[in-house]
């Protein structure tokens, strides 16, 4: 069996604002992301994925975009982009682009043009609507930032469909034209090499062809987002999505080992057919799990059973931690949990996908409101700010991010949490993460092997990660308190990589005794 790159391998997702200035504006940038290919290689990931670098009037920081082949002027140039694919493909590295098909930004051309005019050409490339009999709002979808879905254009006398800002058009998928240009736009890139493309919002591109308002949600309590209100039954998850995600998947399969990863929030059963229902779909759609579970030994391992048990025929599973929407993992479980997330994340089967900064155990940094960014804190009070905050490269000015004042400030940590401190210090998470990250390339059992679930009670989790006679037992205190867990029927062995690395080397054979917030990744002898 030979396995593919984005099998074997490690998604580390950057988000350019805020991972390296080199021009001095305060703002992360391409070239940034070059000067640091020694470290992503140093750290052992495989493939960087940046969050958008496309020409965008930056209302959501680059998921409005208003040119899908170009680069904004303060990541860089397109001969920047160029030379970053150049050059990661030189260390063996990947580079993955987001794809941001869902909507334009209101100042794309095929915007400004649609707007102009009820009959111009490019009208339809969006979903425009009449008000309903007697006015208002044509039904009632909610926008995910708040308020309703659509906005009114005065000078055409008609509403648009935003399920994001106002500022954010969602385009019409139906209409095969806008089809044709999105799909040149990924050939485009694809043609410069680019190795995949994360989809954004995947499963919100289709909507219902009869508008039909959404039903209540009955969970729906007033401390959730007014999004969460209601339902999105005719809004999202429209079985005609699958189609275009295999269109998508059709066009990368004329190009070598790409792969299509797609952003979708939706429980187990309903992911599962973003895999692909009549024909293939995403190689990965996003398993946002370990971020949307409470964290508890129960219900994560449940959650793994269930997904396991799942996955479709030749499925290939992922598991993400931390992404630029969510709090970030240390701030969510506390430090000392999130290296047992480490643990987790690094040897659970399946593509990891890890978050920019969270290998320094990062947390969601304190930004004063006259300090906020995001337009979803602008407009409901959840700011995503707190975890895209810059990159801690040393104790410097600025964390090493920038020579200026950087666009979000520094976390407060930044002095001991960073990467110049961390690489020196054998107990820090950074070098948990490189330990972790060097046992899963050379040992196959971890990268590729089978998942097999060990009974464990309280608040342990416990698995096997087998490939021929190579077996590894991991053992996570989910916990604060100490527990054990006994080894009769599994085997013995030694302790490789432990949350405590004077833990590693230590034989464990009748049982293992887990200290609290303890994690162990035990070499079994084989049989
Ligand atoms: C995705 C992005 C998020 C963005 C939204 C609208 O969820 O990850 O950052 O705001 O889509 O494009």
């Amino acid at each position: 069996m030979t396995y593919l790159w984005w099998q074997k391998g490690i998604v580390y997702q950057v988000y350019p604002r805020s991972f390296a200035d080199t021009n001095g504006d305060g703002v992360g940038d391409l070239r940034g992301v070059l000067s640091k290919l020694d470290y992503l290689e140093w750290l052992g990931v495989d493939a960087i994925w940046i969050s958008p670098v496309y020409p965008s009037p930056m209302a959501d920081f680059g998921y409005d975009v208003s040119d899908y082949t170009g680069v904004h002027p303060i990541f860089g140039t397109l001969s920047d982009l160029e030379e970053l694919i150049e050059r990661t493909h030189q260390r063996g590295l990947k580079l993955l682009l987001d794809f941001v098909p869902n909507h334009t930004s209101d100042q794309h051309p095929w915007f400004r043009e649609a707007r102009s005019s009820r009959d111009n050409p490019k009208r339809n490339y969006y979903l425009w609507h009449d008000p309903r009999p007697g006015g208002g709002v044509p039904n009632n979808w909610l926008s995910v930032f708040g308020g309703s879905a659509w906005e009114w254009d005065a000078a055409s006398g008609q509403y648009y469909l935003h399920s994001f800002l106002k500022e954010q058009p969602d385009l019409n998928w139906r209409n095969p034209e806008v089809r044709r240009d999105m799909y040149a736009a990924m050939r485009f890139w694809l043609d410069r090499g680019v190795d995949g493309f994360r989809v954004d919002v995947l499963w919100h591109l289709i909507k219902d062809a009869e508008w039909r308002d959404n039903p209540p949600n009955p969970d729906y309590s007033p401390d959730q987002v007014p999004y969460n209100a209601l339902l999105p039954t005719y809004s999202t998850d429209q079985p005609e999505v699958h189609e275009i995600a295999s269109e998508m998947r059709a066009l990368l399969e004329q190009y070598p080992e790409r792969v299509l990863i797609g952003e979708i929030y939706l429980p187990i059963r309903r992911l599962m057919a973003y895999y692909g229902t009549s024909a293939p779909g995403a190689h990965l759609p996003f398993n946002f799990q370990l971020i949307t579970l409470p964290w508890s030994a129960q219900q994560v391992s449940a959650a793994i059973s269930e997904y396991e048990g799942s996955l479709p025929a030749n499925a290939w599973p992922n598991w993400v931690l931390g992404n630029h929407d969510q709090a970030r993992i240390a701030s969510r479980v506390g430090l000392a949990q999130a290296r047992v997330a480490a643990v987790l994340l690094l040897t659970l089967r399946g593509t990891p996908t890890m978050y920019y900064g969270d290998e320094l155990g990062m947390r969601d940094a304190m930004i004063f409101p006259e300090d906020m960014q995001d337009p979803q804190g602008k407009q409901i009070g959840v700011s995503r700010d707190p975890a895209r905050t810059p990159m801690q490269w040393s104790p410097g000015l600025h964390a090493g991010f920038s020579q200026a004042t950087p666009w979000l400030p520094v976390g407060y940590d930044y002095q001991h949490c960073n990467v110049e401190c961390e690489a020196e210090d054998r107990f820090s998470m950074l070098r948990l993460y490189r330990r972790l990250i060097e046992l899963r390339r050379t040992e196959p059992a971890l990268s590729v092997g089978c998942y097999k679930p060990v009974l464990a009670q309280r608040q342990l989790l416990a698995y096997l990660r087998e490939a021929g006679d190579q077996r590894f037992l991991v053992v996570l205190n989910m916990g604060s308190r100490p527990d054990h867990l006994s080894l009769s029927g599994i085997g013995e062995g030694e302790i490789v990589v432990n949350t405590d690395p004077r833990r590693e080397g230590e034989r464990v054979t009748n049982r293992i005794v887990m200290l609290g917030d303890d994690a162990a990744v035990v070499r079994l002898r084989p049989h």
